[in-house]
């Protein structure tokens, strides 16, 4: 299936930063994934963990308990300062997991049709909740009807956040990428992100 415009080059093998393509040409990855592999391609650590690992054991699933996972989480969980952690496979299932609990959390709270305030430009994957959540038509164009309950507002504008919270109850919290990546390279400013911080405290919504 024709997901991605893909550029006719296949990579064979790589070496730290460097990849070699069918050809032997050789590229410096700057690219890295899709700024996914952060340890580079080979690094004996990583591949020697994976190696023994699965001539271990390969998959048990959800079903029973995971000791290397929980101790995992266990890290995650002092090195963030958070006391929970959810692992997944990819970026949209973060956010369809984040949605969820906002959506959770709302109902908690007692409220009807939780929403979540979105940016324009923003990028969040492209299942139905998140591509709904993306503020970019052409993520959209042929998915429709979309997944309701986001309120979309500029991005790195504090005020619109602010217009928001003063007249709709509904909305439990915000999602935004610090940098936007998809939407063009748009960096928001520390002042921004301080004042979102602040904003969804008082409001008591999720960030
Ligand atoms: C900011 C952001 N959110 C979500 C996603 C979706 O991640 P995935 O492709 O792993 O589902 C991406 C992917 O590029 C992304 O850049």
């Amino acid at each position: 299936m024709n997901t991605y415009s893909r550029i006719p080059v296949a990579f064979t093998r790589g070496e730290r930063v460097w990849v070699w393509d069918e050809s032997g040409k050789k590229y410096l990855d700057a690219l890295a994934g899709i700024a996914v592999n952060t340890l580079g391609h080979g690094h004996p650590k990583l591949t020697r963990a994976i190696a023994e690992q699965s001539s271990r054991l390969i998959h048990t699933s959800n079903l029973y308990r995971i000791a290397e996972q929980e101790r995992l989480a266990d890290k995650l969980a002092a090195i963030s300062g958070m006391d929970s952690v959810f692992f997944c496979n990819s970026g949209c299932e973060a956010n369809e997991a984040a949605i969820k609990l906002a959506r959770l959390y709302g109902h908690g709270k007692g409220v009807e049709g939780p929403g979540i305030v979105v940016m324009d430009k923003a990028f969040h994957g492209r299942t139905l909740a998140t591509l709904s959540a993306t503020g970019n038509r052409k993520v959209q164009q042929g998915f429709e009807p979309l997944v309701p309950g986001f309120v979309r507002v500029p991005f790195n504008d504090i005020e619109s956040v602010r217009q928001v919270a003063s007249h709709d109850k509904s909305v439990v919290a915000v999602l935004v990428e610090p940098i936007q990546g998809e939407g063009g390279i748009n960096i928001s400013s520390m002042q921004y992100l301080r004042d979102l911080r602040e904003l969804c405290d008082r409001q008591g919504w999720f960030l």
